[in-house]
């Protein structure tokens, strides 16, 4: 059953349509993504999800203010269907539910109409309409449950296709050192280190992200 949705798999970035999971659904997700080592905590409740809403804004604020972050973005962002194609890989426009353009003219839209408060907007649309987060947190912080968490989130993610459920992440509150401690804290768990947070609900699937083939990343 996983297997056969690895082809269908994808981080959908577009907002759900705003309905909940059934209780079998949760229990699916839940059970399928359990392992020894890790804590997955799916948060379901509306005024969990807006709390947490606020420290995902502010991980993502805190990064549109790092210059290096945004230039590495902009670096994965392939612009043009031409160039997505030849690279076969990275964020291309569709993806994300932005129109593929010219390569000399995708910087300067990106510059124009990337901005913190548009950003953080349409990360509210996407949480409100999503039927949850799930937070994957990893009993060791050690390469091995590192991995653990990795093993975790495929199967959720993997899972959560074959029920015809969509997932992205949402890791910024992870990402940004400042808000880490404070997102722990919040999940009630300030000793530990969260992992991943992935938001799920459901939607139309967006076009696929190109990937090379596996003959053209594997080193035998
Ligand atoms: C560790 C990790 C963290 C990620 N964090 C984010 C994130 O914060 N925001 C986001 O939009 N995507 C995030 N992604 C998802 C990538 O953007 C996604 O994997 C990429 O678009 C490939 O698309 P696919 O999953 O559809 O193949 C993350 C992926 C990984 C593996």
């Amino acid at each position: 059953m996983l297997c056969g949705a690895i082809p269908m798999r994808q981080s959908t970035k577009s907002e759900y349509d705003g309905t909940p999971l059934s209780a079998a659904e949760l229990h699916q997700l839940e059970e399928c993504a359990a392992r020894e080592g890790v804590n997955v905590l799916l948060i379901t409740e509306r005024r969990s999800l807006d709390q947490a809403l606020k420290l995902i804004q502010a991980g993502n604020s805190a990064q549109m203010d790092d210059p290096d972050f945004v230039d590495e973005l902009k670096s994965w962002i392939r612009f043009s269907a031409k160039t997505s194609i030849k690279q076969a890989d990275g964020l291309s426009g569709p993806s994300a539910g932005n129109p593929s353009s010219p390569d000399w003219l995708g910087p300067i839209l990106f510059n124009l109409m990337f901005k913190k408060k548009t950003e953080n907007r349409k990360i509210a649309k996407q949480v409100v309409s999503s039927a949850g987060l799930a937070v994957f947190v990893a009993e060791d912080e050690t390469p091995e449950g590192w991995i653990e968490v990795g093993r975790s989130f495929e199967r959720f993610a993997l899972m959560a296709t074959a029920l015809g459920l969509c997932h992205a992440h949402v890791n910024m509150p992870i990402e940004v050192r400042t808000v880490r401690p404070e997102f722990a804290k919040w999940l009630g768990m300030a000793e530990r280190r969260p992992d991943l947070v992935v938001r799920f609900g459901r939607a139309e699937p967006m076009p696929m992200s190109l990937r090379r083939s596996v003959d053209e990343v594997i080193i035998a």
